[in-house]
């Protein structure tokens, strides 16, 4: 962060560009793009990114190329000194808002446009508002050029938006992350939105009937009903139940390429848009058929490792062991010859490293790459001496985390790291935060030492050596430790492993019971 100043306000792409590149280097960059009418939406969004980077930028832009003539371009919601405000108190550093005129010169119909693929437009909100993600396209695509972030914000509320900006940053190799927020919901369950402004009372509490018909078909699919028309009719019961409200459409497709399912297999988005009087109204679900996910995080030294291969095997769960994961990177990269600390080489070493993971009928994790089992292999003294090189780059986490991503499309596995419930997966139906205090932990340490037959350091020193290892691990830039905020915690000053364990699993029952009779 740059300071606990007043936003600085930049209207030119070069002053944008030459603010940035005071303040930027070797700093990372997150970006949240807005048309401002800011809501709690969008505040989670500039929440995320001040945790995650050291400069916050955010863009307020209506953009025109993304209304249809008779939409609502000219009556969209512009509270400038409210927003800025809202803005500074997020801890944004540079607000970027420039005129149409700065973003189009030559005018709108003179733009170069970005034309996201049919497939993705023709379904959902495309149908009734053809145009609107090409404009949507052109505007961040521009965006995302001028700031040049590390990370870009996007709601999952926009489902549609959010899967084909995806895509155009993967298709147009622009060299930021897309990363995709939970969508934010009044008590009522209504979700925010900067149109939900133009409802009066009566249709805001009207309004609550889309996530109300969302979670009806939820309830439907937990206990079994995967098939399209009933999923559909479920929500069409529920919204028959306001009069005045008019639906345009109940889609399920896949929620990254939007074709549309028969039936879900793994992951299927359910999307409705609807009217009601002069609004038009969107929400969303993901309906997952796979297996629950128990995601546990927390600072080194809290039993993490013990806990989560102690809990996969209790329950029969796919231990998906992260260390072991980079283990295997690093043999990877060994066995090929190439230089644990050539990141091009190992870059490239990547893209045909095809990793698998499996338990054994002992309730092992077995690791293997490109058809060959390596669970011996990646515990060799010449693995352990070159895997921190290798953890340490940032795009063998990237990798290890897509594929650990992979693994959760199915479920039944418990994963443990220090971002697992809030960054790989931040859908995980359990998330653990098992902590013990500095206190605890440097007694355990002295402990384990001892039992290794070292002479430990003293307890004064271990204490010290904790705390500046949680402070590290709390605000390095990769993989930050973090506690999601609907993380249960599990602090095991007073607690055995076995009663750790317990704990958990009460929770993974308790989480079954409710969502999978
Ligand atoms: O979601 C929005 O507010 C807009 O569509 C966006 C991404 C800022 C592009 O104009």
């Amino acid at each position: 962060m740059i300071g606990d100043k007043a936003v600085q306000l930049l209207e030119t792409i070069a002053h944008l560009r030459a603010s940035l590149q005071t303040h930027s280097r070797d700093k990372t960059v997150g970006f949240v793009p807005t048309m401002g009418g800011l809501h709690a939406g969008h505040l989670s969004l500039l929440h995320r990114a001040r945790q995650e980077n050291d400069i916050v930028v955010a863009s307020i832009f209506v953009n025109p190329l993304q209304f249809a003539p008779g939409e609502d371009f000219d009556r969209y919601p512009r509270p400038f000194d409210r927003d800025r405000q809202l803005c500074r108190e997020a801890g944004v550093d540079l607000l970027f808002a420039p005129s149409v005129g700065e973003m189009y010169p030559l005018g709108n119909a003179e733009t170069a446009r970005i034309v996201p693929p049919a497939t993705m437009t023709t379904g959902l909100c495309g149908r009734s508002r053809p145009g609107h993600f090409e404009g949507v396209a052109t505007a961040v695509t521009k965006l995302l050029q001028i700031v040049r972030g590390d990370r870009a914000y996007f709601g999952q509320k926009d489902a549609q938006q959010l899967a084909i900006l995806r895509r155009i940053v993967t298709d147009l190799n622009i060299p930021v992350q897309v990363v995709g927020c939970a969508i934010v919901r009044e008590p009522s369950g209504l979700a925010y939105s900067s149109r939900n402004h133009y409802l009066s009372e009566t249709e805001k509490q009207q309004a609550t009937v889309l996530y109300r018909s969302l979670t009806a078909a939820e309830t439907a699919f937990t206990k079994g009903d995967r098939d399209v028309k009933t999923l559909v009719r479920c929500v069409r019961d529920e919204l028959a139940t306001v009069s005045n409200l008019e639906p345009d459409y109940i889609e399920l497709v896949h929620p990254e390429t939007l074709m549309p399912l028969d039936r879900v297999d793994s992951r299927g988005l359910l999307a409705i848009a609807a009217r009601l009087g002069s609004t038009r109204l969107i929400d969303n679900i993901i309906l997952r058929s796979r297996r629950p996910i128990i995601a546990i995080d927390g600072p080194a030294g809290a039993g993490k490792s013990t806990v989560t291969r102690l809990v996969a095997r209790r329950l029969g769960l796919l231990h998906l062991d992260s260390g072991a994961m980079y283990r295997a990177v690093t043999w990877r990269v060994l066995d090929a010859k190439a230089s644990p600390k050539d990141e091009a080489a190992v870059k490239s070493l990547l893209a045909e490293c095809h990793l698998e993971m499996t338990t054994n009928e002992a309730g092992e994790t077995q690791v293997a790459v490109n058809g060959k089992d390596i669970t011996r292999e990646i515990r060799g003294p010449e693995v352990t001496a070159n895997v921190s090189a290798i953890a340490a780059m940032g795009a063998v986490r990237e990798f290890l985390v897509a594929q650990q991503q992979r693994f959760g499309e199915l479920g039944g596995l418990v994963a443990e790291g220090r971002d697992i419930g809030t960054q790989v997966f931040p859908d995980a139906e359990v998330k653990i935060f098992l902590t013990a205090s500095v206190g605890e932990r440097a007694k355990r340490r002295q402990r384990d030492l001892q039992q290794q037959g070292q002479d430990p350091p003293s307890l004064e020193v271990l204490e010290a050596e904790i705390a500046r290892r949680d402070e590290l691990d709390s605000t390095r830039t990769l993989s930050p430790l973090r506690k999601a905020k609907d993380a249960i915690e599990i602090q095991t000053d007073n607690l055995t492993i076995e009663e750790a364990i317990d704990a958990i699993i009460s929770w993974y029952r308790a989480f079954s019971m409710n969502n999978y009779q």
